[in-house]
């Protein structure tokens, strides 16, 4: 494989798949590990120290050309995932790309339209989806456990960017990040919802920028750095957005993410409500979910049931309940659905469909804090375009 890009992502990417022969020693895929790109040079260095890479260049074109790979994993900044994206379909290279694949809609549609073009496999980042408590959670919901669903809400509140001294990474530019809050954290919500009760069909949204300006900072530091004194940017996207949301299904609903929340460091949570029960998870405690069914322990109330083997892909990391997985596990879910698509050829869930889904729905937010108003979701046409 190769690999785009040598920050966060990139990095647990490469463990992922490393990680993966461990937890599915009976998949008959191995990767290797040929070429990964940086534009920093010393950050493309680190790719043949522990990351274990063969090669590493400053030029990503190289990794898409070079005969010896076979798959990319797309892990730069949002401004680089439609031009990798296209190239890696132009040259059958499935890929596995991270959210929110491309700066806004537009680019997410062309991605998806040129990967299903060429036809090749694609798993895309929403890693919150293979949590075992979130699989068991769409389970419940789609055996009818909880009646009709009537409201869903969801809050993606984190703090990465809550002090103004919080470095202008590429996050925060339109040109490099394109949407802000909306892109990075609000993805994975509507993701979130749409997996566990179906599409959204229209939002009324606000979105606003708290911080207006933060210092500059260099490709490749984290987004979590704070810079004393430094040059001020201003800041060119969404620190905020809240929306109303009706679903195809009838339910009605709240998503809200932000970036600046001071007080959560990552609540990453999902609440489900239907005519006979109810279903609460929260990321902070990933493998504990809240449920309230019919005839429970606590009447109509909560009773927590932890994740354990039967939920999802849980007992391929842990023998029994009460012994927790972690973030970097999903991942490994994740890498093991790419590696299983790229193997058998069968297209698994989050694809470029899905992605291609979701940015409709960010789009319809992102027209609403223009217009004020209701904005449909538009629907995609089989041949991508909206
Ligand atoms: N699924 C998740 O939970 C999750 C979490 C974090 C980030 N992400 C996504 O992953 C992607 C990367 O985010 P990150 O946090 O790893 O960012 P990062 O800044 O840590 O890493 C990005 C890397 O790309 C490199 N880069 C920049 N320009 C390049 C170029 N022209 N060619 C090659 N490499 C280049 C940077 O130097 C940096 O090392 C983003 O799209 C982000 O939305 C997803």
């Amino acid at each position: 494989m190769g690999l785009l890009g040598v920050g966060w992502m990139g990095r647990l990417h490469t463990t992922s798949y490393r990680r993966v022969r461990d937890h599915y020693p009976d998949l008959a895929v191995r990767p290797r590990f040929v070429v990964a790109a940086d534009e920093v040079a010393d950050r493309a260095a680190t790719a043949t120290g522990a990351l274990g890479y063969e090669r590493f260049t400053t030029d990503w074109r190289d990794v898409v050309a070079d005969p010896g790979v076979d798959v990319v994993s797309i892990t730069a900044p949002n401004h680089l995932h439609r031009e990798m994206a296209l190239a890696s379909a132009a040259a059958g290279k499935p890929f596995w790309g991270e959210k929110p694949l491309g700066r806004g809609p537009s680019e997410t549609a062309a991605i998806a339209a040129a990967a299903e073009a060429a036809g090749i496999v694609t798993t895309v980042g929403f890693n919150y989806r293979h949590a075992p408590a979130i699989v068991h959670a769409r389970e419940l919901i789609a055996a009818g456990e909880l009646g009709d669903i009537t409201s869903v809400r969801s809050t993606f509140l984190a703090d990465y960017a809550s002090s103004p001294g919080g470095g202008l990474t590429w996050r925060f530019t339109r040109a490099m990040g394109g949407m802000g809050v909306l892109g990075d954290l609000m993805s994975h919500a509507v993701d979130l919802v749409a997996c566990l009760v179906g599409p959204v069909e229209t939002v009324t949204a606000q979105g606003a920028t708290f911080i207006a300006e933060r210092p500059r900072i260099p490709m490749g530091a984290t987004h979590f750095a704070v810079v004393e004194g430094g040059e001020a940017a201003p800041v060119e996207n969404e620190d905020y957005t809240a929306a109303l949301v009706r679903f195809v299904g009838g339910a009605r609903g709240t998503l809200e993410a932000s970036r600046v929340a001071v007080g959560p460091h990552a609540r990453y949570s999902v609440e489900v409500h239907g005519s006979r029960g109810a279903l609460a998870w929260d990321f902070q405690r990933l493998n504990e979910l809240r449920l309230s069914l019919p005839g429970g322990p606590l009447g109509s109330g909560y009773a927590t049931v932890f994740a354990g083997p039967g939920h999802g892909d849980f007992a391929r990391f842990q023998p029994s309940m009460g012994i927790g997985m972690g973030y970097d596990d999903l991942k490994v879910v994740e890498a093991h659905g790419f590696l299983a698509s790229v193997a058998d050829g069968r297209q698994r869930q989050p694809g470029v469909a899905e992605a291609r889904a979701m940015a409709e729905v960010l789009a319809a937010m992102e027209r609403s804090f223009d217009s004020g108003a209701w904005e449909p979701v538009r629907p995609v046409a089989p041949d991508g375009e909206p």
